[in-house]
This record gives C-alpha cells, sequence and structure tokens, in this order.
C-alpha cells in the first residue's frame, strides 16, 4: 500500500467575489509527496499565494477538495508552518521574541520555550541577534528570522510565499543555499512558490507550473539532477530551458487569462 500523499488537491477552484468576480483558480489537481521539495512557478497573479494559502488552511476552496494525510483539511494547523513573502515581523519584539510567537499560544515552559527559540536562531544564523529588534537588521537577516518563526513551531511542512522575493541577488544565492542544507538535515516536505525559474529548477524535485490567472497546472517538471547542486551546471540550464520553453507555448496558448 502507498502512503497517502502530504496534500492531495482535486479539483479545486477559488472565486474571489467582487464585480465582476475574479477566478483566481480553477480546477487545480495537485499532489504533494512526503518529503519532497516542490516548487510552484507561475506569472503574478496567476493564483500561487492563493494556492498557498489553501494549502495552509488560510482560506478555503469554492469548488473542489484539500486533503491533508488523508484527511479533509480543516484549517489553519501547526504542522503546517507558513513563511510569508514579508516576514511581518513585530517591530516592537525582539527577533527572540517574534521567533518564539507560536510558541507562546501552546504549552510548555519558559525555559523550554527560549531553548528552542535558541536553537532555531542558531540554525539560520542568528544565534547572535535574538536580543535586537527587527528594525537592527537586514533584509535579508529578517527573512531568515520569518523562516526560524516557522520552523520553532516544529511543523511537518514548510510553506513559502517567495520567501527571497525582496532581497538582493547575492543574498538571495546564500538564501537558497542554506534552505537546502536546512532542508537536508530533516526533509521536511516543503512547498514553495516562486517567480523565478533559476530558482525553481536550483531548489526544486519537482516544478508545477501554472498558467496566468485563472490558475491552472499547466506542466509538471521532475528535476532529478543529483543534490547538492551546483549553479550554472549544463544538466540545471537544460532544465530551466525547457521551462522558458514552455512558458513560451504558455503566452502562445488558448489558456488566456479571464474573469467569471
Ligand atoms: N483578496 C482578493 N480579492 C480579490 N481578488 C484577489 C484577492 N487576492 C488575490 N486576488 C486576485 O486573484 C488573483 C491571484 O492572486 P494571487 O495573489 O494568488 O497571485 P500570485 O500568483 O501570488 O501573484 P504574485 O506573483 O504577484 O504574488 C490575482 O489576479 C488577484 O487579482
Ligand atoms: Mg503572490
Amino acid at each position: 500500500m502507498t502512503a497517502s500523499p502530504v496534500f492531495d488537491v482535486a479539483g479545486v477552484s477559488r472565486v474571489y467575489p467582487g464585480t465582476p468576480p475574479t477566478l483566481a483558480l480553477d480546477d487545480i489537481d495537485l499532489e504533494v509527496r512526503d518529503g519532497e521539495f516542490l516548487v510552484l512557478l507561475g506569472p503574478s497573479g496567476c493564483g500561487k499565494s492563493t494556492l498557498l494559502e489553501l494549502l495552509a488552511g488560510l482560506q478555503s476552496a469554492d469548488a473542489g477538495t484539500i486533503r491533508y494525510r488523508g484527511a479533509p483539511l480543516a484549517g489553519p494547523s501547526a504542522e503546517l508552518g507558513v513563511v510569508f513573502q514579508d516576514p511581518a515581523l513585530y517591530p516592537w519584539r525582539t527577533v527572540a521574541r517574534n521567533v518564539g510567537l507560536g510558541l507562546e499560544l501552546r504549552r510548555g515552559g519558559r525555559s523550554e520555550r527560549r531553548a528552542r527559540v535558541l536553537a532555531e536562531l542558531d540554525r539560520v544564523g542568528l544565534a547572535a541577534f535574538g536580543d535586537h529588534y527587527p528594525h537592527q537588521l537586514s533584509g535579508g537577516m529578517r527573512q531568515r528570522a520569518g523562516i526560524a518563526r516557522a520552523l520553532a513551531g516544529d511543523p511537518r511542512v514548510l510553506l513559502m510565499d517567495e520567501p527571497f522575493g525582496a532581497v538582493d541577488h547575492l543574498t538571495r544565492v546564500q538564501l537558497q543555499q542554506d534552505l537546502l542544507q536546512l532542508w537536508s538535515e530533516d526533509r521536511r516536505t516543503v512547498v514553495f512558490v516562486t517567480h523565478d525559474v533559476g530558482e525553481a529548477v536550483f531548489l526544486g524535485d519537482r516544478v508545477v507550473l501554472l498558467s496566468p490567472r485563472p490558475g491552472r497546472v499547466f506542466r509538471e517538471f521532475d528535476i532529478a539532477e543529483p543534490r547538492p547542486r551546483r549553479r550554472g551546471e549544463p544538466g540545471l540550464l537544460s532544465r530551466e530551458a525547457e521551462i522558458y520553453d514552455a512558458l513560451r507555448d504558455l503566452d502562445a496558448g488558448p489558456l488566456a487569462a479571464a474573469d467569471v
């Protein structure tokens, strides 16, 4: 018997109310497998964040079903850690108290919580910055703090929405490397949203390409290149070229953006 997937998304659509209403996602079928690094790739406005929020239980589908480990997804859960594009740290809390925020709502003593926060800060290279405030950090460090906050709850799945979109290129390259290092330590399931083809191919086991709004699954790419990967290696570049070809088909194809 095969284990049920982490997420099983079947026939999911999402319509934002309004005049006219906006069909953001249309009939999405998607499986997320245990331990995989899945990348959702697509142009701006195609519904990536919407899909990620559906997986996080922060929105609900208007049609179709989402199952999490075999049971209908009921809402947000401590098993699902979310990293938003903007790390949204509270400016009046220290970095450590931001990272420990979710833990304060749970059982457990202060010293246990403190140890957990320090361990996660250490994992993302911020051990020396727990007592700093967010404004004293660089953009890349704030992103790391956002990742530490998601990891502090020890989620089984990490849902990441363009977490490196707002940092400079070299910082982004470093954060990608660090994220892969973290992932290789525990192989928890990751769903990672991006609109950057190079980032998708460098990080992912599998890349799911969505069409422009309304988002539909246009194509899937298995990226079987061995890890650790070297940026710019020929195998990865040819996968990038395939995805760029698919993006061209997408522009030329019948899947034009449409309102309902
Ligand atoms: N709260 C909302 N109310 C109405 N329409 C919305 C809302 N949020 C998103 N949309 C619409 O749904 C579509 C999908 O939005 P979404 O934010 O999921 O796209 P995205 O792929 O994450 O885009 P980006 O890459 O720019 O972040 C967009 O075209 C947007 O107009
Ligand atoms: Mg988005």
